[in-house]
């Protein structure tokens, strides 16, 4: 058991991303291999131990769970996840209301800050006193005017304004009772600092980091991904590194898979239903070669595998064509900041008879991963193995991705 920490940071990640507009919640929207969420929490835990609560959107717990555990390694059991509300501030009173009791100092930080670096986390902890809060702010550098519709009607002083960020620390039972002042009232504050003062205490602010950006914007998640994988080229002490331009570099990623014969319906391989061919058997429609290309793909890309992204605790793609993983692949893919150059697969098999139906397979294919070529080749094996006894289908396929631009930022 570790001792119960008098420190608590509620990490809030239940927001929507709107203007992300990602297609997921903007905290489970990839980095690098990596979400949004779990950098948050990696953060998090690499600063001085605290209970962690993260709040969820609704339906989204299971996923925050497992990005907690991964991020927790030994500390797991300082770790829960509750679910949010509809505004950031009912968010943060859920993970309010979860707080063990010996907890003193309350930190609430926005995943979307997610390379906040743990040095500004423990700076806050430190810096909180019995009654007031602190945040983390940088200097507005901006020259900002205040304006009415397009007309400009005054100058700002600059050296007045700072720029709010998180993690914001308070004296746990102040903030509480000032959540309960905000909710009686039925005021809506989007910072937790601004809620405290509100309620009459005093705030501090120390320096903040520019690594604490919020990502808001996809421009945002860009530069989250440049800091990042400069970061790891630096890191990168391989003997051929300076040989290599920048980590631009093109990645192939391999996959196989095998499915036996012995399903039931009509046979799905290739993308192609085959009306008169024997149905391989699997957990979606067993058609191995697209299989085999999504895990190329997310090998290429570093997302680990098909069995991570579609298994069994997937329970929606039991079922699923080849056009529902493929599109889902490259939106991981894509997520991951890559687009997708080419794919390459080659079955082994007696049936079906494939060269009539290539060019087809191969359209079905390319258009569930918006437009990447896809090649698919088809052989037998002279009689010997498993194909050649007729039991079953083995493929191969071997995919490139290639690193996005990184909108115009110099390394
Ligand atoms: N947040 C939350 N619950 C909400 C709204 C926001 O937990 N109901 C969290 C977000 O997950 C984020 C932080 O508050 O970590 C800051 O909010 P913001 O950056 O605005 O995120 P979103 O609300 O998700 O984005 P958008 O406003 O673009 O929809
Ligand atoms: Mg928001």
């Amino acid at each position: 058991m570790l001792p119960v920490p008098h420190t608590a940071i509620i990490v809030v990640a239940a927001g929507s991303g709107t203007r992300l507009d990602a297609g997921a919640p903007k905290a489970f929207v990839g980095i690098d291999t990596h979400s949004i969420l779990r950098h948050a929490l990696d953060g998090v835990f690499a600063a001085a131990p605290a209970q962690v609560v993260v709040v969820a959107p609704p339906g989204f717990e299971g996923d925050a769970e497992a990005e907690l555990r991964a991020a927790a390694g030994d500390r797991a059991e300082l770790g829960r996840v509750v679910t949010g509300g509809e505004t950031r501030q009912q968010s943060v009173a859920a993970g309010l209301a979860a707080l063990w009791g010996d907890v003193r100092t309350v930190l609430v930080h926005d995943a979307a800050r997610a390379l906040t670096p743990p040095e500004t986390i423990d700076a806050v902890v430190a810096a909180v006193g019995s009654e007031t809060g602190v945040i983390p702010a940088l200097p507005v550098v901006d020259t900002l005017k205040r304006v009415n519709e397009d007309d400009v009607v005054g100058a700002v002083d600059r050296s007045e304004l700072a720029a709010a960020m998180t993690p914001q620390g308070f004296p746990r039972e102040l903030l509480e009772r000032a959540y309960d002042a905000a909710r009686t009232a039925g005021a809506d504050y989007t910072d937790d600092a601004a809620l405290f003062a509100a309620a009459g205490h005093a705030v501090r602010r120390i320096e903040g980091s520019a690594r604490g950006f919020k990502i808001t914007t996809p421009a945002d998640l860009d530069r989250a991904r440049h800091l990042l994988s400069a970061a790891s080229a630096e890191a990168d002490s391989s003997p051929v590194r300076g040989a290599r331009p920048s980590g631009a570099l093109p990645r192939i990623g391999l996959g196989t898979d095998v499915h036996a014969f012995g399903g039931e319906g009509s046979l799905w391989l290739a993308g192609l239903e085959w009306p008169d061919e024997a149905a391989l058997s699997g957990h979606s429609d067993g058609d191995a070669v697209a299989h085999a290309i999504v895990d190329a793909l997310l090998g290429a890309a570093g997302l680990g595998d098909i069995g991570q992204h579609f298994g069994t605790a997937h329970p929606e793609y039991a079922g699923a064509h080849a056009d529902v993983f493929l599109a889902r692949t490259r939106q991981l893919v894509e997520e991951a900041g890559f687009a997708i150059g080419n794919v390459s697969a080659q079955f082994q098999s007696n049936r079906p008879r494939f060269s009539a139906r290539r060019g087809e397979a191969e359209q079905v294919l390319s258009e569930a991963l918006g437009g990447a070529p896809v090649t698919v080749t088809a052989t037998t094996t002279d009689g010997l193995g498993f194909p050649g006894r007729g039991e079953g289908v083995a493929v191969t396929a071997v995919a490139l991705v290639v690193p996005r631009e990184k909108g115009g930022e110099s390394a």
